[in-house]
């Protein structure tokens, strides 16, 4: 089978890309493997249609490409999880497969991808690419947006780009979550999530192009006063998602997204809460903190 990669058609060119001819649930070939790197480092964001992946296999594949992040991300404990640790539970069901409360403190929490964000920013060493399984999809809603940092970098005026150029960010869930009004966090979890720092600009290793890094996990920026750095990362949070930066991805069952966390954002769209959505997400360490990725 050869496989091909092309834009998505009514996008901008050079973002989104669909990869068809290959089978991820079967190993890949040397040549396989440098072409989805390639068609990242090109799109951003790539669309694989008909995957029908089991979590073993989705593990396999992701490890073809990288090294494995651990799911630790989210609130639940390891007696409630419903995947293995290998795997982010990106659905609003229980272990047991039933649909979670509307008020659960687990459903409240994974509201926040809801909100334009880059996966593990919070953490100090972030996420690279995150590749998300549509295992089951809800009739309406539930789709996924992503917006092409690097555009939105170069798009900035000269001034702006010199202003940011050299800031540092400090990202925490704590700080996403607040947004909504989730403050709801045990000791350990404001322990475990104290706030991380990031370059908001940041220079791809492959391609060299600059991006910013954004994600609603940055609530401040170091040496500015708070008020001022979160409204500053708002102004340019709203400039980076304009329509003409962003793709939207309405998912057909079986789907796997691949991005890169680097040069995109991206949120999750309301659905149903009656309906079921199971997404499951592997994702892999970037290995470096973005601090090693300075502009020059
Ligand atoms: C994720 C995420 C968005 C969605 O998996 O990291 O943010 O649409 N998902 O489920
Ligand atoms: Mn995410």
């Amino acid at each position: 089978m050869s496989h091909l990669i092309k834009a998505i058609e009514s996008i901008k060119p050079g973002f989104a890309g669909e990869l068809s001819g290959m089978d991820l649930s079967q190993r890949l070939t040397d040549a396989q493997v440098d072409a989805i790197h390639a068609g990242l480092d090109r799109f951003g964001v790539l669309v694989v249609h008909n995957q029908h992946l089991n979590d073993e296999q989705q593990i396999a594949f992701s490890r073809q490409l990288g090294q494995l992040e651990q799911a630790t991300g989210d609130i639940m404990s390891d007696k409630d999880r419903r995947l293995s640790m290998g795997l982010n539970d990106i659905s609003n069901l229980d272990k047991n497969g039933e649909l979670l409360a509307r008020d659960d403190r687990r459903r409240l929490f994974g509201l926040g991808n809801q909100l334009w964000h880059s996966d593990s920013s919070f953490k100090e060493i972030p996420a690279k690419y995150s590749l998300l399984s549509a295992r089951h999809i809800p009739v309406t809603g539930g789709n996924t947006e992503f917006a092409d940092m690097r555009a939105a970098y170069d798009a900035l005026d000269e001034e702006t780009k010199k202003e940011v150029r050299d800031l540092i960010c400090l990202h925490s869930q704590i700080f996403s979550r607040g947004i909504l009004g989730f403050d709801d966090f045990t000791d350990d979890e404001r322990a475990k999530w104290a706030p991380v720092r990031q370059r908001l600009v940041r220079r791809h290793p492959m391609t060299g192009r600059l991006s910013l890094y954004l994600s609603s996990h940055a609530g401040g920026i170091e040496g500015w006063p708070v008020p001022e750095a979160r409204s500053f990362l708002r102004d340019l949070t709203e400039h980076a998602t304009r329509r003409e930066f962003v793709y939207v991805h309405v998912w057909r069952p079986c789907d796997l997204l691949i991005w890169d966390n680097r040069v995109t954002m991206h949120r999750a769209r309301r659905y149903d809460a009656r309906e079921v959505r199971d997404m499951r997400r592997t994702t892999l360490t970037n290995e470096v903190s973005s601090l090693q990725q300075a502009p020059v």
